[in-house]
């Protein structure tokens, strides 16, 4: 259905900085969307364009056809191509005057529109019927539960599955914001024992993955099987939909049903409720304020989904895994204090089961050591260390050894991202 009285849409010839144009320009309050450069123009008709834009990575003038496809459609035509080494801040001025002289396009994209239209479509979706979502604290899936609650209250119900790798804190976080001052219908359950159980003795990092993934998606349908909802909330958001697409697109150019719904059993069958689809992650953010959200949840660090699975090597043992736990608490309280958490994009404690010798005490020790790692990065692609003060990571290191037992060293990872990945399994 046509949402929007206004859509530019950009055709993908090949642009690696697409979906950050197409950002830039709905931050000027003119609605992008992204199609492969093969869409038919039947589909392109659907959204009623305003305009069209080629964004290509160079001058050359690949794929005529489709070139000319577009310029006969009748549809205002803007073609970009730039150098990369341009950068995209030019395209995005000229897409701007485009947009304003050429569509004549006032600029009416709007995120209190959107979130009115949001909740209206989906009490048009699920009538009367249960929704279940998997609520994993991080911002998105936490922003689909703030507008299903706003949209549909106790036709919600939502899943936290604690598998026992959680930071410190987080499964009260969560209780507290969503239970508490929402007054969601929460499920939380606590399947520590049943992860960690399986986890025992398992030093293979993909092994331990896939457990950690299985088990999840058992847990999660186990409660969802048992309150027979019709539908399934999904913190889907543009991107996720849009790197699912090829920039030649499939064989018709025809977006692929995408679905992260991540290999629920064939017989849980649900209908999709995927309120953020349309919208990029600062937008999902700014939705998040706008319904109440706190920083902490919103403005939090991205967190990989098996936890602190990934960032505890060799076998997880519940004493070691308490040792990263605390640790990484201590990195993140010195880190807020000190102004340096929204500064860098990832920085935690890693557990590394190595024993070394160490003093306490006017005692020796032989204890384990923790790592630290702080990266920035646009895209997670690539990453750069990041030079955190010495005093901080001085006071981090103090801390750290004074008040986590067993542990008497601390290193900093300053391995950049080549070679290295993020986390560490
Ligand atoms: P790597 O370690 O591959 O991480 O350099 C790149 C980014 O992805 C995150 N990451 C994950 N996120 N599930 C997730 O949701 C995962 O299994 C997973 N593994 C890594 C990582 O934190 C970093 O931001």
């Amino acid at each position: 259905m046509k949402k929007t009285p206004e859509t530019i849409v950009l055709l993908n010839f090949g642009c690696a900085d697409i979906q950050k144009i197409a950002r830039a320009i709905r931050n000027r309050r003119y609605y992008t969307m992204v199609m492969p450069r093969n869409v038919p123009l039947e589909r392109l008709r659907e959204e009623n364009p305003s305009g069209l834009i080629i964004c290509a990575d160079k001058q050359a003038q690949d794929f005529p056809d489709d070139r000319q496809r577009f310029a006969a459609s009748g549809i205002p035509l803007l073609q970009l191509t730039a150098e990369p080494a341009d950068g995209y801040a030019a395209n995005v001025e000229q897409a701007i005057a485009f947009c304003r002289d050429d569509c004549h396009c006032q600029g009416l994209w709007d995120l209190d529109k959107f979130l009115d239209e949001a909740v209206a479509d989906v009490r048009a979706q699920v009538g009367d019927q249960q929704v279940v979502l998997g609520l994993s604290g991080g911002v998105d899936s936490s922003v689909v539960a703030a507008i299903l609650n706003k949209a549909i209250g106790k036709q919600l119900t939502c899943v936290f599955v604690n598998h026992g790798l959680l930071r410190k804190n987080e499964p009260e976080l969560v209780q507290e914001v969503f239970g508490r001052n929402f007054q969601i219908n929460l499920r939380y359950v606590d399947a520590t024992d049943r992860f960690l159980d399986k986890l025992k003795g398992v030093k293979d990092p993909e092994i331990k993955r896939k457990i950690i993934g299985k088990e999840f998606i058992d847990v999660f349908a186990e409660e969802a099987a048992k309150l027979n909802a019709p539908f399934l909330g999904q913190g889907t958001i543009y991107p996720d939909i849009l790197e699912s697409i090829p920039f030649d697109g499939s064989k018709d150019g025809v977006i692929k049903s995408h679905h992260n719904v991540g290999g629920l059993p064939e017989n849980l069958k649900f209908q999709l409720v995927e309120p953020l689809e349309r919208l990029f992650k600062d937008e999902v953010r700014a939705v998040g304020r706008k319904l109440g959200l706190p920083s902490e949840i919103l403005d939090r660090h991205p967190f990989p989904g098996p936890s602190l699975g990934v960032r505890h090597v060799g076998a997880i043992e519940r004493d070691t895994l308490n040792i990263l736990r605390e640790a990484d608490a201590i990195v993140t309280e010195e880190l807020l204090k000190s102004g340096w958490y929204h500064k860098t994009w990832q920085t935690f404690a890693i557990f590394v089961p190595v024993k070394t010798v160490g003093m306490k005490n006017g005692k020796r020790t032989y204890d384990y050591v923790i790592a630290i790692r702080s990266i920035n990065t646009v895209d997670a692609v690539t990453a750069q260390v990041v030079h955190l003060p010495w005093e901080l990571i001085d006071t981090m290191t103090r801390r750290i050894i004074s008040e986590v037992d067993g542990v008497n060293r601390v290193v900093y990872d300053t391995t950049p991202k080549p070679p290295g990945t993020i986390e560490w399994e």
